[in-house]
């Protein structure tokens, strides 16, 4: 290579060396007949002087030879800060046309336009950097499973469209005509067949696809660390994930977390936080209050039925604006009244607040051991809903008071989750994980029975409020496996039709196993610090499932279709 070191090389030691740059240039100033330029590459940014005038402009790309100075006036914000080249030779190696938008972090302009221009996008030191933290995850991921004995196999990306999970990503064949392959939603049944077919331990870096609504933490391409071990059980799994979060915090973050994780039940999830996936880096714990109001006059209280009253303690005085964003939070998860009492200096106001009996009053102080100005915020209705409502509530609060520290990684399993839950879109009960998950030990004779109340031997990892991964023991009894797949509605017909192949090799010989995925774009995405998962994926598409950049998905040639004997109408 020409170039003797990058941009974010030199220092002080390097001074009176003769080197060779080459790189972007990120800003030009003139001053005093001299042009200050600033040389940006991947790996930092070095301040360049040009005595004579130049014809340069922002991103064009350049060489430069000169020599290591001592800067006069040093930035302590960069890493070459010390130094400053006074050049000697410039060169200028490509041309750049006036960029859509700056480039530079806080850079002012919509989504779609940064995406549009993802390349121009990626040399912002924000976006390379999370490039660069996904590297590096990969790498310790590779490097630990490797040196405890898992082998990575790649499992096809052309598979079988099952039902179940969401919806698949169809691809024709041309050879088999009005046939389709379907993109894995997940590896889960290749891994499971590598356990039947006598492979100890598997991992792999594996990207998966799912025809879902896109959020700030789903994408239709994503990447799963997906693992699976044999003669395994749920306990085994979890102290293998453990150890390679512990890895992957303290090389990407430099933060040390202790294990064990803490373990709370899918029960207590709910109950204290309202979610399934709890941010516990801040308490703000929900309670139910039908007790306290047993007695009480305030109407929203009273003809409760079967409702409960949930409440959370905000240490806050809550302001009208502030007020009125909960509000709303609270109507879009389907409860229109939010109730609410302020407690300041012994006195109580608000909507519930000003209707308070001296003993709710006290009791209420007691319930949340309130010694500060605080809002309580209350719902009422069926628990699971109030719940649901609390939860988003209680999330809502910490993002409007920073309750969150953003240094903090807080850690957890959330365990015995419910084996299904009602879809209401489908009118019946589905797996709440897939329906390869093993029920628990005492809910074998009962799961299909009592669908209500059976749980899973299924387990979520949760950081930070987001889902990072889940996993679960697996069916290995084909009797088994058969009545869990009746008991979601599937026929004989379509157990073997779609799941066939599957199940028949259960019928030779599999040992007990259990595994888990780690779903990688998020887990990059709150070590980063980035707010949506778009920023940790190179090419990501838009909310509404678009590359922006090239306008992917697009229609195709009327030719190609005919070829596929696929009809227009
Ligand atoms: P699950 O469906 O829970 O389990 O997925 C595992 C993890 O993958 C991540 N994830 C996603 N990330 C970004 N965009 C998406 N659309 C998306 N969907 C899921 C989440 C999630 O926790 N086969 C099972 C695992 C197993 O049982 O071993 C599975 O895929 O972080």
């Amino acid at each position: 290579m020409r170039r003797t070191h990058t941009c974010g090389e030199l220092n002080s030691k390097s001074i009176n060396k003769n080197v060779v740059l080459q790189g972007w240039v990120a800003k030009v100033r003139k001053m005093g007949g001299m042009n200050f330029v600033d040389l940006r590459d991947q790996y930092g940014i070095t301040q360049l002087i040009i005595k004579d005038s130049v014809e340069i402009k922002n991103e064009y790309v350049i060489e430069v030879e000169g020599k290591v100075i001592k800067r006069k006036s040093i930035n302590e914000k960069i890493s070459t800060g010390e130094i400053e080249i006074e050049v000697t030779k410039l060169t200028v190696i490509n041309k750049s046309l006036l960029t859509p938008f700056e480039i530079k972090d806080d850079v002012q302009t919509s989504d779609d336009t940064r995406m549009k221009y993802r390349y121009l996008d990626i040399r912002r030191p924000i976006i390379a950097k999370n490039l660069i933290a996904r590297s590096k995850m990969n790498n310790v991921i590779r490097n630990y499973f490797t040196k405890n004995n898992f082998i990575e196999i790649e499992t096809p990306i052309f598979g079988k469209s099952t039902p179940e999970g969401a919806r698949d990503f169809l691809v024709p064949s041309r050879i088999n005509k009005h046939h389709f392959y379907a993109l894995p939603q997940s590896p889960q049944l290749y891994k499971q067949l590598f356990m039947v077919g006598g492979i100890d331990r598997y991992f792999q870096i594996a990207k998966c696809f799912r025809d879902e609504d896109l959020r700030i933490d789903r994408q239709p391409e994503f990447t799963q660390l997906d693992m699976e071990m044999a003669f395994a059980k749920k306990e085994d799994v979890m102290a293998i994930i453990e150890s390679l979060m512990v890895e992957i915090l303290k090389e990407i973050k430099d933060v040390s977390i202790t294990k064990p994780f803490k373990q709370i039940t899918w029960d207590e999830a709910i109950d204290k936080y309202g979610i399934d996936k709890p941010d516990l880096r801040f308490g703000l714990e929900i309670k139910t209050l039908n007790k306290i109001f047993s007695e009480t006059e305030i109407p929203l209280f009273t003809n409760l039925d079967k409702k409960s009253i949930r409440a959370i303690c905000v240490e806050k005085l809550i302001g009208k604006k502030e007020l009125e964003r909960l509000s709303e939070t609270s109507k879009q998860n389907g409860i229109n009244i939010l109730g609410f009492a302020k407690f300041e200096s012994n006195n109580w106001s608000g909507s519930i607040g000003g209707k308070l009996s001296n003993q709710e009053k006290l009791s209420l102080i007691n319930e949340f051991n309130i010694k500060k100005p605080s809002t309580l915020l209350f719902v009422v209705d069926e628990y699971y809903k109030a719940s649901k409502v609390m939860g988003a509530l209680r999330n809502e609060a910490a993002r409007i008071y920073e309750l969150a520290d953003s240094n903090k990684f807080e850690l957890l399993w959330v365990i015995d989750f419910p084996l299904y839950e009602f879809s209401e879109e489908e009118n019946r009960f589905v797996a709440a994980h897939h329906p390869f998950t093993m029920p628990q030990e005492e809910f074998l004779d009962s799961f299909d029975s009592d669908m209500l109340n059976a749980k899973a031997a299924a387990y979520d990892i949760v950081m930070n409020g987001f889902e990072i991964g889940g996993g679960s023991q697996r069916i290995t009894d084909n009797q088994l496996q058969a009545r869990m797949f009746k008991s979601v509605g599937l026929t004989d017909l379509q157990v073997q039709n779609n799941f066939g192949w599957f199940v028949n090799a259960y019928n030779y010989g599999a040992p007990y196993h259990a595994g888990l995925a780690l779903g990688l774009d998020r887990i990059i995405m709150i070590l980063t610090g980035a707010e949506n998962i778009r920023d940790v994926i190179a090419f990501p598409k838009n909310s509404s499932g678009i590359d922006m950049m090239n306008d992917a998905p697009s229609k195709v040639d009327e030719k190609q279709l005919l070829e596929l004997q696929i009809k227009l109408k």
